[in-house]
């Protein structure tokens, strides 16, 4: 059964030529088991006609703030306390500035401020407008309120550009509303070692060798585990991020202490995974001052000696093997790449991200991830890491299962 099964989803709909595809969404929402009332905004009405929704979602369309025939028959305010969720596809620049500032102009600003219901936003724009200072500051400023973002997508645009800003694809939304709801019992009974951030490498007593790993990726993981009712121990490398609530944490700071830690909480574990950017590479010697400059030597060079491989020491175990997931930093030939380290470090299964993109990956709050093991590849819609985590808890629940 669909987590969608019984849920109340008020659909907003906003002006841009992306409103015909939320035509689909509502059938794909329904199919799903959920209830559908759909809000227009006026220029949504000029894009499709509110009959269309009507017929999909047989239930009368809502538009008018002030329509007294409408208010009598389901308030506003008891329409903001009815929903489950308010998702809002496609969600024009204009309404993420408005919802941003508060606004509550029209009726589907007046709901969503009425509304204590998780808010999610498929935006869908030019990609100019997308990429607008105004629209990325008004984006942040609804994300650190707790709205979900869901997508936008790059590609070509019906204006003719190229880029970020089409509306995720209806199976696509339909997914991530279903991942929020999610089976929260997927994980009830299990134990998951999750690791995360970076390692320090020391090289004298004030310097070391590190990456950009801000933990974002494994803190969220281990959230999304815990709330799907798993044990979650979380090793962390160094990081500036709190521990999410009823996860063990344990911090480690270099590579060798990480796999220490790991190797011991994972005798006890179901499910290993490794979202941690572990440096590959140590300095050979730790020098036991700090390293001074030479007079006359304008070039120095480290040694340096392999680190162990945390991971692969994990699938490799014949007694004890949890089921075993890895992620895969890439800058080129992400999925290629993701699928030898697949094989040579024995997992079960790879999460790749592309880690060249300034907008996901390392240190931002999204990633654009593929799931790869030996069945297949499944890419997801780009999302916030939080969104994404819960998708990928239910993917490795299930795997870990078969
Ligand atoms: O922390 P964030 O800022 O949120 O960024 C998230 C992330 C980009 C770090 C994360 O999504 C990610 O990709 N983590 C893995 C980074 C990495 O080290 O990838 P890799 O391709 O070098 O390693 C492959 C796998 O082997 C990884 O699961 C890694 O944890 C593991 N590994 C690598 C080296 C090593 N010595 N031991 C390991 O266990």
């Amino acid at each position: 059964m669909s987590s969608l099964s019984n849920k109340r989803i008020l659909l907003g709909i906003s002006g841009g030529i992306a409103a015909y595809k939320s035509a689909d969404l509502v059938r794909r929402l329904k199919d799903r088991g959920a209830e559908v009332r759909v809000v227009m905004t006026t220029g949504a009405r000029e894009f499709v006609q509110p009959l269309t929704f009507q017929a999909l979602s047989s239930n009368p369309v809502y538009s008018d703030l002030l329509d007294p025939a409408a208010e009598a028959a389901m308030g506003h305010i008891e329409l903001a306390k009815w929903a489950d969720l308010v998702l809002i596809a496609p969600a024009s620049a204009q309404v993420m500035a408005k919802l941003a500032c508060g606004m509550a102009d029209d009726l589907l600003t007046t709901l969503c401020l009425a509304s204590e219901a998780p808010l999610a936003l498929a935006p869908a724009m030019n990609q100019a407008m997308w990429r607008h200072p105004a629209t990325a500051a008004n984006a942040q400023t609804l994300h650190n309120r707790g709205a979900h973002l869901w997508g936008p997508a790059a590609g070509s645009q019906a204006c003719g550009d190229v880029g970020p800003g089409r509306m995720l694809e209806p199976a696509d939304l339909a997914l991530q509303a279903e991942a929020m709801f999610g089976n929260n019992d997927c994980l009830r009974g299990k134990s998951v070692v999750i690791t995360a951030g970076p390692t320090r490498e020391a090289l004298d007593p004030v310097r070391y060798l590190s990456n950009h790993s801000s933990g974002k990726m494994g803190f969220a993981l281990a959230e999304a585990a815990q709330r799907a009712g798993a044990q979650v121990t979380l090793i962390a490398g160094p990081v500036n991020l709190n521990s999410p609530a009823h996860v063990k944490r344990v911090d480690v700071v270099d590579a060798r202490e990480m796999r220490d830690a790991a190797e011991r909480a994972a005798d006890l574990c179901d499910i290993f995974i490794s979202a941690a950017a572990v440096a590959d590479f140590r300095p050979a010697a730790l020098a036991e001052q700090k390293i001074k400059k030479r007079e006359g030597h304008d070039e120095s060079s480290i040694a340096l000696v392999k680190n162990p491989d945390i991971v692969a020491g994990i699938a490799a175990r014949t007694k004890r093997r949890p089921f075993t997931v890895g992620f895969a930093a890439e800058t080129q030939q992400v999925e290629q790449y993701a699928q030898s380290k697949l094989k040579r470090k024995k997992l079960d299964m790879i999460v790749a991200n592309d880690v060249s993109r300034t907008e996901s990956g390392f240190n931002s709050d999204h990633n654009t991830v593929t799931v790869i093991d030996r069945s297949g590849s499944n890419t997801l819609p780009p999302a916030l890491k939080t969104d994404l985590a819960k998708q990928l808890i239910e993917i490795i629940a299930n795997k870990a299962q078969q």
